[in-house]
């Protein structure tokens, strides 16, 4: 039997109880592009390490470039895990929708009080 003492959960409730910090845990998490490829994957990995999903596609009624539904799906969310994908354009088509759709992402984000954003990108992004 460990004698190990909780220091950082003992830490953690101080910085709660100070308003240091937000009190939620950020278990629930919002998948965005969860019907995808990567999204279902991700769902999935989160599931299996007992966190809270929150699935987000236009599928599902959420749109990230337009923002439908989206004050809603984050509510009460921690963490954002960004997976969208956007039919293929040129170059700038492309900057535009990925670039339109983070930006409405963030926003939103913020205003609900999400703590963690995660974008998935491509290699060579740097050379975009
Ligand atoms: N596949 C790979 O091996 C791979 C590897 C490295 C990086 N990536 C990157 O990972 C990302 C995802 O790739 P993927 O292959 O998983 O894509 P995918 O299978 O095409 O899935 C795209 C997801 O985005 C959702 N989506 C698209 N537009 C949306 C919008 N406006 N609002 C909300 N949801 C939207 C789609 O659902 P709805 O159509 O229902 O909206 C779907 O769930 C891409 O940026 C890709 O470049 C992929």
């Amino acid at each position: 039997m460990s004698s190990r003492p909780s220091t950082t959960r003992t830490g953690a409730a101080q910085r709660v109880l100070a308003g240091r910090t937000d009190p939620r845990p950020a278990s629930r998490v919002a998948v965005v592009g969860a019907t995808g490829r990567i999204g279902s994957l991700t769902v999935a990995a989160l599931e299996r390490g007992g966190h809270e999903v929150v699935r987000v596609s236009r599928s599902l009624g959420v749109d990230v470039t337009t923002g439908t539904g989206l004050d809603s799906a984050l509510a009460g969310v921690g963490a954002v895990i960004d997976v969208t994908n956007h039919p293929p354009a040129d170059r700038a088509a492309t900057v535009e929708r990925f670039g339109l759709a983070t930006r409405t992402l963030l926003a939103t984000g913020e205003r609900a009080g999400v703590r963690h954003h995660v974008l998935l990108s491509i290699a060579g992004l740097d050379r975009v």
